[in-house]
């Protein structure tokens, strides 16, 4: 089934208009792989309708960041969509999108100034703007996004809750190949030799969550010898950033924590800026044992 292809306001709120149940929306920037498609299946389940925008946000770019080589492949997109069986598909223009330049935007208050807001600064608050427009056009019951961006659903479920927006905020599991790097738009950007030195971000998270009976200095320890390797390796990781954070405020965990946490990481390979992240729970770590600890039996 082809979906129906919607690139003006006028075109989609005709197609919404004739909208009988509920609609679920993926939001994304096209370039659709395993991960996108994965989320398009989940919508499914969700809605009677399922909704796929495709627009690469300007507002979300820094300078110098890779908006213009960003890929565009929206014949093969629609072509995905086709084969998950989407029904609505939203591609505007940045015309469409911004027919003048937003003085209103999204702040994203602290959340959006640590960690990838740290490395990428404007980046969440371009991000959650064009969210919330995409909401207030589409009007969906429920959306859908990566779990791979985990900062970034982290602050939309956060904009969603704080700005009473009124729509179900679903989250969808990484999806990997098979030596663990996370699926990304981006990953068509590597070369070979880049692509090795790019799984050492998926293998730090997995030595970090290896570790996680030993609490948080262990987790990112275990984490952090991995990518010392990495910056080492030809061509090198050049890390951005290690951080093991509150799963909902993405500020980093004292030591002795306990709960549920995410560890991300992120770096670039090459010119490629590549990100990726864990959740883990952080269980109480026993102090260790005292033998001159009153009502330790003595030894004989
Ligand atoms: O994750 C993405 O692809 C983008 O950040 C999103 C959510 C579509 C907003 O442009």
């Amino acid at each position: 089934m082809t979906p129906v292809i919607a690139k003006t306001r006028e075109e989609l709120a005709a197609v919404r208009s004739g909208v009988r149940g509920t609609v679920a929306l993926v939001p994304t920037m096209g370039a659709l792989h395993e991960g996108h498609r994965s989320l398009i299946r989940k919508a499914r389940g969700l809605a009677d309708v399922v909704a796929v925008s495709i627009f690469v946000n300007p507002l979300q770019f820094g300078p110098g960041e890779d908006l213009d080589r960003y890929p565009r492949t929206f014949a093969d997109d629609v072509e995905a969509c086709a084969a998950e069986g989407v029904d609505i598909v939203f591609a505007p223009t940045a015309e469409v999108m911004y027919p003048a330049t937003p003085q209103v935007t999204i702040e994203p208050g602290e959340m959006g100034r640590v960690v990838e807001g740290r490395t990428r600064p404007g980046h969440f608050a371009g991000m959650l703007t064009v969210v919330m427009k995409l909401l207030q056009l589409v009007r969906p019951d429920v959306a859908v996004f990566g779990e791979k961006d985990a900062q970034q659903l982290a602050m939309i479920r956060r904009m969603v809750a704080d700005l009473d927006v009124p729509v179900r905020i679903v989250g969808g599991p990484t999806v990997r190949e098979l030596g663990g790097l996370a699926l990304s738009s981006r990953n068509r950007y590597l070369s070979e030799a880049e692509r090795e030195t790019a799984l050492s971000l998926s293998q730090a998270l997995q030595a970090g969550a290896d570790a996680v009976q030993g609490g948080p200095a262990a987790v990112t320890g275990a984490a952090r010898a991995v990518l010392d390797k990495a910056a080492r390796a030809e061509p090198p990781l050049e890390l951005d950033y290690l951080v093991l954070v509150d799963a909902s405020t993405f500020t980093e965990v004292p030591a002795g924590y306990s709960g549920e946490a995410v560890l991300a990481v992120a770096g670039r390979v090459g010119t490629t800026h590549l990100i990726d992240n864990v959740p883990l729970s952080l269980a109480p770590v026993a102090p260790p044992h005292d033998p001159r600890a009153p009502g330790t039996p003595k030894e004989s």
